[in-house]
């Protein structure tokens, strides 16, 4: 299926993000005011989602950007998933008195009534600092009582209003890239069922985002700057935290002051990856894991040949072949965008040629030798 957001798209099926005094400019002027509040939207039902972003009283657009309304906390992860170079930004809200247990190892579970909300955007030109954003959708997670539920509020031309969005939808335009190339992608957003595609494990979904090693960073508050983890603890969404030294971190993909080669690698295929790498996500059946903790090689793909033989594996033998980044399928199927190949199987439509050259990097650096297949 491909259908546009927007009346204009729908007639060209391309348009070239504008932004500058557009509509967008002026948009200040939101129904989620000091008066609203987060749990007022029934966020206990279970599947039925407010009529309209505002309901949820998190977020609303302003001149180009999200702003997070009083009660809710932004908050950003060290390495995210990649989305078409999407800038994205994130709050949390829990009920008033409830906290999440820290654990050092795994996510956070949140109690029941937590709302968490992820909005994606793309400025005209990636080149610019702090261009404005043309925002598309906001997701919105739910902690209801029979689990987490959630849906896609994508926002209207004049990004004053967000309305869920069952099916989903494909939307097509134009943005220029960090090199000044530009691109088009055919930007994906999800329908309620594809959720579960990549936040579905063991059949429940699960947030795949905040973990200690994912928040332990700073992050500018309108207060200032401050460990993620330490303001959650010090405003009491968080408890049983150690301080941020004593927690796990995971490293920042594109950040070589956060860690080597291998630690980068890592973490992005931890991030970008492992949702469905894993003994109970949607990839469970090729064994193939890809955390960053895996300490088995084989099962990190070194030497190993795939399950599906074919196309995918591109005449290769192993997911990955020590210091032959082009032997191996990992990397093949990063790099790849066509449907049956490309890793992973949706949430993007170009190739995220940075992250590839890292991981070629990293194979390139690995030694040993699989011998003959
Ligand atoms: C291609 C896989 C993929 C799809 C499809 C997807 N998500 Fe996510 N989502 C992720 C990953 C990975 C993260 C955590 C990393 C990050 O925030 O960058 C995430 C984070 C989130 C967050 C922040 C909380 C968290 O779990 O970390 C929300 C809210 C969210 N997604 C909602 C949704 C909703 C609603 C849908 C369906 C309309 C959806 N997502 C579809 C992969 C996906
Ligand atoms: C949305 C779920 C999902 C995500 C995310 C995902 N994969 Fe996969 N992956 C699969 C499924 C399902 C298969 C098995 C079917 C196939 O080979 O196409 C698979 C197979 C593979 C294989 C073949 C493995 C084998 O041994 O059989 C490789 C290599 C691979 N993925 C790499 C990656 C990489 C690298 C990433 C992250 C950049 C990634 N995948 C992210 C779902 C996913």
């Amino acid at each position: 299926m491909r259908r546009s957001l927007f009346s204009r798209s729908s007639l060209g099926g391309m348009f070239a993000i504008a932004i500058a005094g557009s509509s967008a400019a002026c948009g200040s002027s939101t129904p989620a005011g000091p008066t609203c509040s987060p749990g007022a939207a029934g966020v206990d039902t279970g599947g039925d989602f407010a009529p309209s972003l505002d309901a949820y009283c998190m977020v609303h657009v302003a001149d180009g950007q999200v702003v997070p309304n009083a009660a809710a906390t932004p908050y950003d992860v060290n390495t995210p998933l990649f989305s078409d170079y999407a800038v994205k930004y994130r709050t949390v809200w829990l009920p008033p008195g409830t906290s999440v247990a820290y654990v050092a190892d795994d996510r956070f579970e949140f109690p029941v009534g937590t709302v968490i909300t992820k909005s994606f955007g793309f400025p005209a030109d990636l080149r610019v600092a702090n261009a404005p954003v043309r925002w598309l959708e906001t997701r919105v997670l739910i902690r209801s009582a029979a689990g987490w539920v959630g849906s896609s509020y994508p926002w209207d031309d004049a990004q004053k209003s967000a309305q869920p969005s069952a099916g989903g939808a494909i939307v097509t335009f134009s943005f220029i890239d960090a090199g000044g190339k530009t691109q088009t992608p055919n930007y994906l957003v999800p329908s309620q069922a594809q959720c579960r595609k990549c936040h579905a494990n063991d059949g429940a979904m699960i947030t795949l985002g905040p973990s200690a090693a994912q928040l332990n960073r700073d992050f500018a508050y309108a207060s200032g700057a401050e460990n993620q983890l330490a303001h959650w603890a010090r405003v009491g969404l968080l408890s049983g935290a150690p301080t941020p030294a004593a927690a796990p971190k995971l490293a920042v993909w594109d950040d070589p002051a956060t860690g080597d080669t291998t630690a980068r690698a890592r973490a992005y295929l931890q991030a970008n990856c492992k949702y469905c790498h894993n003994g109970n996500g949607e990839a469970r059946t090729t064994g193939l894991v890809l955390s960053n903790t895996e300490a088995d090689p084989y099962t990190l793909g070194v030497c190993k040949p795939p399950v599906a033989a074919g196309k995918a594996a591109a005449n290769e033998h192993y997911d990955i072949v020590p210091g032959q980044p082009g032997q191996s399928i990992l990397l093949y199927r990063m790099q790849s965008t066509a449907p049956s190949i490309m890793m992973p199987e949706l949430g993007r439509s170009l190739e995220h040629a940075e992250a590839a050259q890292l991981v070629s990097d990293w194979i390139a650096g690995l030694s040993g030798t699989c011998g003959a297949p």
